[in-house]
């Protein structure tokens, strides 16, 4: 009987800058993480996601291909991007030209538990734990729910 087809978790083809800590096991690969970043365990980072300096990634998050985050950025624990909106009706599978990008701007905290879809964030947000940001942020701010909403403008 032959068993299921297994591929080991890893860190393959990723271009770090200096100064990373990373806590396994996690999954990076394609991917470019910035100099001092921190990447916790149980994360995975797909090909071609950029990462900046002093970004701190928390345990058990994910973070699709498609995805930029800024520099001295803080991703909480367990916080989920999203590239496929199943625009055609469910998953995208094979079809990459349904996919969108998100780009987060720097010093952007994101709330542990929150899903982040295709979207951009301006630089200065703060995001509430558990939130679904489903529109682009455009003004510097705190912002929480589900939908993410506007709580306090950034003094
Ligand atoms: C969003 C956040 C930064 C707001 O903090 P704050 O400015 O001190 O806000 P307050 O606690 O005074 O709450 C203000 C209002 O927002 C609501 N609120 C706060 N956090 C919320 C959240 N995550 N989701 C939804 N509503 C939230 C409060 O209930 C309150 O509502 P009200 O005015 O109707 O009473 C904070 O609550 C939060 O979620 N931080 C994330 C922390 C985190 O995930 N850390 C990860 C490492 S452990």
């Amino acid at each position: 009987m032959s068993g299921p087809a297994r591929n080991p978790i890893g860190i393959r083809d990723v271009n770090f800058g200096v100064g990373v800590a990373v806590v396994e096991p996690c999954n990076l690969y394609g991917c470019t993480i910035g100099d001092n970043c921190f990447i916790g365990p149980f994360t995975e980072i797909q090909k071609d996601v950029v990462i900046g300096a002093r970004t701190r990634v928390q345990s058990h998050s994910f973070v699709c291909e498609l995805v930029s985050i800024g520099q001295d950025c803080f991703v909480g624990h367990g916080v989920m991007f999203i590239n496929d909106t199943f625009a055609g009706g469910g998953p995208a599978r094979g079809r990459k030209e349904l996919w969108r990008e998100t780009r987060v701007g720097n010093r952007v905290s994101i709330g542990s538990n929150s899903t982040i879809l295709p979207v951009a964030i301006v630089d200065d947000v703060v995001i509430g734990a558990g939130s679904v940001v489903t529109k682009d942020i455009t003004v510097a701010g705190t912002y929480a729910g589900n939908p993410a909403r506007l709580l306090t403008l950034r003094k």
